[in-house]
């Protein structure tokens, strides 16, 4: 993984030291709030509901175990006890004081770990493939390239003031786990005719209040090319990008008034100009991260034991099957943790917790963990013979839970419980959800169905790709809440579409059994997903289970 050079360390070191003198004059009174507001939030400090709240970037979702053991110790001696992942590959402390942050900002500096460009209308925190560099249906690893734009956007000049914030998501896989159809660039790795990789750059997706897929700016744009190129795509939004109204400020909008050819166009024409300017050094600075990121040594390593426990122990074998992923390395597998305990609130690890991923992945993993985009944390390399004892460990901490991709997997964002923005709860919505299906014991029947919760338009649970997804609003006062059906986050990302009218919170979860229900009923066979089926049939036969039931209850209720 990347390590900061001295220039890294130093840049962080003055920003933490900066910001440290900031929040003493915020503290003596001499900044105001609306004074402070955009210094703090050049630090990745927000003010929330009840609380300042501390954004971290983790880069293309890469930790290791010194950094997650040192984000243990922030949720110990600071915050609560706990952390958030988020659906960013960031980490969110919830109850920081004013006056402890510029210490957590050192503590972070020490595992080379910041929180700027995590808010602000910059190039936010580079996301990427949580399977990176592990999977077996990859192309390319695509953390090096994502280093190499966070290097080249991280305090770039032009790009402090964009028209709203900016995103991107890298994935070399062809599976796509990095949803970047729904990012502002979105590139995707592709192999050439010739066997070499090049660079499908996607733009204007995004969620929000008016959710897009995005369109294909260029098919396959040679490594050469690709900062240039970016360099150009943000330059063209810097200047067209809606600055009198925030809510039509981000480049999906751009690219929707402008249409996608003359975006084209005019990144073509930008795009030979800012090319002279790039001489080299980026794919220079591109080799040497490269080297960085070389593979772990792995071991021609046996598979018998896990096999054996495989056979033996049925609790094994459903997180085994629920958990693990393919590895490029025969006799080695990726494990996913889930921290979607049933009843918990997505996303959330204590340190203890964090401390025993920490000392699995030292001892088991080549010292290397994930976040994933689904809230949850990945193990990319272990031996499959070690599984068993890890699966052992995990179990005594509440995270075996063998929910990966299922129905209780649920994302959800932090909604009223933390939120400012919030119009609704998402997080007890979740919750009960997944108890809900804990307790009918179904979960494993019904396979893969993904539920994504948001607490407002905002979509940070990404509501509009979940198989099923929640949009929480207020009617009146009242939390209402909002569904839409067939919403996906592959490689062909699809935004779902809305059901009808809202339930209420009471009405939400056996509205969401009711279209499961209607799943199993519909399906063809078990083989058959929640997604397949909503594909083979469309909204009609869920439409009916969802509301004709919901109006004979009223009835008979009356
Ligand atoms: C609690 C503090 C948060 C605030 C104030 C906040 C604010 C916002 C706002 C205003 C938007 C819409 C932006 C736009 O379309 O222009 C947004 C989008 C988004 N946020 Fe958050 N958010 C918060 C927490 C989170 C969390 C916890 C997550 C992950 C669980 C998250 C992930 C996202 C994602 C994925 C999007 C939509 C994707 C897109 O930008 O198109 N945010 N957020
Ligand atoms: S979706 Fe809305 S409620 Fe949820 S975190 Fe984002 S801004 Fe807050």
């Amino acid at each position: 993984m990347y390590r900061y050079t001295d220039f890294d360390a130093g840049f962080v070191a003055e920003r933490n030291c900066q910001f440290r003198a900031q929040v003493e004059r915020r503290i003596d009174g001499s900044l105001t709030e609306d004074e402070f507001k955009p210094l703090r939030l050049m630090n990745g400090l927000y003010l929330q509901l009840h609380a300042y709240m501390l954004r971290v970037a983790i880069p293309y979702g890469t930790l290791n175990s010194g950094q997650m053991r040192q984000l243990a110790y922030i949720a110990e001696r600071w915050d609560k006890g706990y952390g958030h992942f988020t659906t960013r590959q960031n980490i969110q402390f919830n109850w920081p004081e004013l006056r402890d942050v510029p210490d957590i900002l050192d503590a972070l500096a020490e595992v080379e770990m910041h929180a700027i460009q995590t808010s602000g209308n910059t190039i936010r925190n580079v996301t990427a493939d949580h399977f990176a560099g592990a999977a077996a249906d990859e192309v390319a690893d695509p953390r090096p390239v994502a280093e190499l734009i966070r290097q080249w956007s991280t305090d770039h000049p032009e790009f402090q003031f964009l028209p709203r914030k900016f995103k991107v998501a890298v994935t070399g896989s062809p599976e796509d786990r990095a949803v970047t159809a729904a990012h502002d660039i979105g590139l995707r790795i592709v192999e050439t005719a010739e066997g070499g990789i090049a660079y499908r750059v996607l733009v204007g997706g995004g969620l929000g209040r008016t959710p897009m897929i995005g369109k294909v700016l260029h098919d396959a744009l040679p490594e050469a090319d690709l900062l240039p190129y970016l360099e150009a795509v943000v330059s063209v939004w810097n200047l067209l990008g809606r600055r009198d109204n925030k809510y039509k400020s981000r480049i999906k909008i751009t690219v929707h008034e402008h249409g996608i050819d003359e975006i084209r166009r005019l990144v073509e024409e930008r795009f030979a100009e800012t090319r002279t300017a790039f001489t080299g050094i980026d794919q220079e600075m591109l080799a040497a991260i490269r080297s960085q990121f070389a593979p772990p040594a792995f071991e021609q390593a046996s598979t018998g034991a896990f096999e054996a426990a495989y056979e033996r122990d049925p609790v094994f074998r459903a997180w085994a099957d629920a958990n693990l992923a393919a590895h490029r390395a025969p006799g080695y597998a990726i494990a996913q943790i889930s921290l979607k305990a049933h009843g918990e609130t997505p996303g959330d690890a204590s340190a203890a917790q964090m401390r025993v991923m920490a000392d699995i992945a030292e001892r088991f993993g080549h010292d290397e963990l994930r976040i994933s985009h689904e809230q949850n944390v990945v193990l990319p390399h272990l031996r499959k013979d070690d599984l068993p004892e890890i699966h052992a460990i995990l179990r005594e901490h509440r995270l075996a839970t063998a929910n990966i991709g299922k129905i209780s997997d649920i994302i959800a964002c932090p909604g009223m419980d933390y939120c400012a923005l919030a119009t609704a709860r998402s997080i007890p919505i979740a919750q009960e959800i997944a108890t809900r299906f804990d307790a009918l014991k179904t979960e494993a029947d019904i396979g893969d169905l993904k539920i994504k919760i948001s607490g407002c338009i905002n979509a940070c649970g990404h509501h509009h790709v979940g198989h099923i997804g929640i949009l929480g609003l207020d009617r009146a006062g009242v939390e209402n809440y909002q569904i839409t059906l067939g919403g996906d986050q592959g490689p062909d990302a699809t935004l779902g579409s809305r059901t009808g009218p809202g339930f209420s919170a009471d009405e939400i979860v056996p509205a969401i059994e009711r279209i499961v229900d209607a799943y199993l009923d519909l399906r063809e066979d078990r083989n058959e997903t929640f997604l397949e089926t909503y594909r083979r049939l469309g909204m009609a036969p869920f439409k009916a289970a969802l509301y004709d039931k919901a109006e004979e209850a009223r009835a008979n209720a009356a």
